[in-house]
């Protein structure tokens, strides 16, 4: 036997058993006639003692940090304990010692605060995932996943497999594509998501399926994106969105419940149009208020009782103004609201500028605009913004109101940000549901599917596909938790004919759609069940409970941002022979 405990599990009621432990060498520390070694494995780190005179002594001082060691010896009591440490109380007297395997000096140190950039600690990860931190993260997901499958046990969910080399899966990002030997010239493309595989289990009469599933997505990285994820990926039959809300409200209950132990309050809902307007985002952070306030009108009525040369064109011209009003923040200096400033200015944000107002501790208004407007101007702006004294009031305006809306939207969680509100310890989770089927894509110059192709529009709607597409709102809803989309679904079209319709709106001729979903569309004429469902980002989720503000740290082996694994070296150029086999020619693209 390797051993007979775990580094995490020893007490101080085990004092004068002889034990064996295996693990990696933490630290070592040595003090005149002691050499104390710190012994890691999963479960914890318990000190080992060696006195001198013993060979295993002798031994001890020439290890080396991450060597991997058996020691059998005897528990004893501390004279010093750690209370940080569940194993603070104990020591093990060493008696005998294997050095099962030497290490080199690894090339960071494996501690919670390590001194390993963040490239560093991807290229060897395997040391990076042994430190707590990280472990943690994993055990976390293992968790997180148990209680996901026990409570859709529960609810009858069966977990069926589907295939990873398929066809183009349309989730709105380029495909990863892999060459068909067999085939020559033909592609296989991996799963953007199971979705038109889950809709056919459906069609088969499955009646409740989910998957924890890996997906594929070829777009650019963010810190909640990875090009392999994975999904909680769910489909139910003979449903409408209100059962789908509950059943999904009850898995989100449940997971809180069973791994945070909190209890959590039932899921507000929010129209995607309300989510827009008051907070720009169709994934608004709702652990702080600061909800935008429409300030065109008020100024526009002002505007125009003034003369024509006294007139702010700004906001004289703007189609939306909004503003947030930042509580006992009219401390802010000139200098933080120049900052901010800046921030609104940069190009991911793209403001021209920004208009603060500070209500003074007298109630007196001071403004960025004060020379265009009188004080009783400024005082009904603070009125409508509910601001009080203390308070600090700061306004965006334009001429796209959505793109104002974004912009203000950044503003106010920048603001959120530095006046600490945007803890990882408190949750606020809700649906956004109603979103609009269709949205306009510059880039195509065409309306593209919001959700995805197959979702369904809102029954009464539907006439407005021919006159209005833009105006229809589908059966589509996201969770939402402290700004992040954990998950998004729909109820899906079942009607071959309405699938039809909703293709042309999308620009696809018949021939297309039937080549692209034929197989979908045909299935639906054998008698397809009315259903639904959603998929969860399993990785998001998990990075919301770890508290992480990137997916990366609750993925064992992730991509960095250029979606390169670098410890693997992976992706790589192959030989020759299998581009030949495969009959693909990349000479004159190199
Ligand atoms: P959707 O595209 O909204 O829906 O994806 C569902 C959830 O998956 C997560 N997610 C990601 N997580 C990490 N990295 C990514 N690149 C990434 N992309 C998406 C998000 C998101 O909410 N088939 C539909 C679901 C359905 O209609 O049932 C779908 O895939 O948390």
């Amino acid at each position: 036997m390797y051993r007979t405990k775990t580094c995490g599990e020893l007490r101080i009621a085990d004092v004068n058993q002889t034990v064996t432990l295996a693990g990696w060498v933490q630290r070592i520390r040595k003090m005149g006639g002691m050499t104390f070694i710190d012994l890691r494995d999963r479960y914890g780190i318990t000190q080992l003692a060696f006195n001198q005179g013993t060979t295993a002594f002798d031994k001890a001082n020439t290890l080396g940090r991450e060597y991997v060691l058996q020691v059998t010896g005897k528990v004893i009591e501390r004279q010093s304990k750690n209370a940080q440490l569940p194993t603070g109380e104990i020591e093990i007297e060493v008696s005998e010692m294997n050095v099962l395997n030497p290490a080199l000096t690894p090339p960071f140190t494996i501690e919670d605060d390590t001194d390993g950039g963040d490239d560093l600690r991807m290229k060897y990860r395997y040391l990076d995932l042994r430190r707590t931190a990280v472990r943690k993260n994993l055990e976390l997901r293992h968790k997180m996943a148990f209680e996901v499958r026990r409570y859709l046990d529960q609810q009858g969910f069966l977990e069926v497999e589907t295939p990873v080399l398929v066809n183009s899966t349309p989730e709105g990002a380029r495909d990863f594509v892999v060459p068909s030997r067999m085939n020559p010239g033909t592609f296989y493309a991996l799963p953007q998501s199971p979705q038109t595989l889950k809709q056919l289990l459906m069609v088969s009469g499955f009646d409740r399926y989910f998957q924890i599933v890996k997906c594929f997505r070829d777009e650019d990285l963010r810190a909640d994106r990875q090009p392999e994820f994975t999904q909680i990926d769910c489909e139910m039959s003979f449903v409408e969105q209100e059962d789908i809300l509950q059943m999904f409200e009850g898995m989100t209950r449940h997971l809180f419940k069973s791994i945070l132990n909190i209890d959590l309050p039932a899921l507000p809902r929010m129209t995607w149009a309300d989510a827009m307007k008051y907070y720009g985002s169709d994934k608004p952070d709702t652990r702080f208020d600061m909800r935008f306030v429409e300030l065109q009108d008020l100024f526009h009525s002002i505007e125009e009782q003034k003369a024509e040369n006294e007139r702010f064109g700004v906001f004289a011209s703007a189609a939306y103004i909004g503003g947030i009003c930042a509580k006992g923040q009219a401390v802010y200096t000139r200098k933080q609201l120049d900052a901010l400033t800046e921030f609104v200015r940069r190009p991911q944000v793209g403001a021209k500028g920004m208009v603060y107002a500070r209500v003074e501790q007298d109630g007196t208004v001071k403004s960025s605009i004060d020379k265009f407007y009188t004080q009783d101007q400024l005082q009904a702006v603070a009125r409508q913004m509910n601001a009080e004294a203390g308070d600090l009031i700061l306004i965006l305006s334009g001429d796209d109101a959505m793109k104002t809306r974004k912009q203000l939207s950044e503003l106010r969680l920048e603001m959120a940000r530095q006046m600490g509100l945007r803890d990882p310890k408190k949750f606020s989770c809700l649906w956004v549901i109603d979103f609009p089927m269709y949205e306009w894509s510059d880039e195509e110059q065409r309306l593209m599917a919001m959700h995805h192709p197959f979702t369904s529009p809102k029954p009464e709607d539907i006439p407005m596909l021919d006159t209005d597409p833009a105006s229809v709102r589908a059966n589509a809803y996201d969770m939402v938790i402290n700004g992040v989309e954990v998950g998004g679904g729909s109820i899906r079209i079942h009607d071959a004919g309405l699938q039809e319709k909703i293709f042309e709106v999308l620009g696809f001729t018949p021939e297309q759609a039937q080549q692209k979903f034929g197989f979908l569309m045909n299935a639906f004429k054998y008698g397809a069940p009315p259903h639904g469902g959603l998929a969860y980002g399993l990785d998001r989720f998990v990075s919301l409970f770890a508290g992480l503000d990137s997916i990366r740290d609750c993925i064992a082996f992730p991509k960095n941002n250029q979606g390169k694994d670098v410890m693997l070296g992976a992706p790589s150029v192959i030989d020759q022979i299998q581009l030949d086999e495969l009959k693909i020619d990349i000479r004159n693209s190199q």
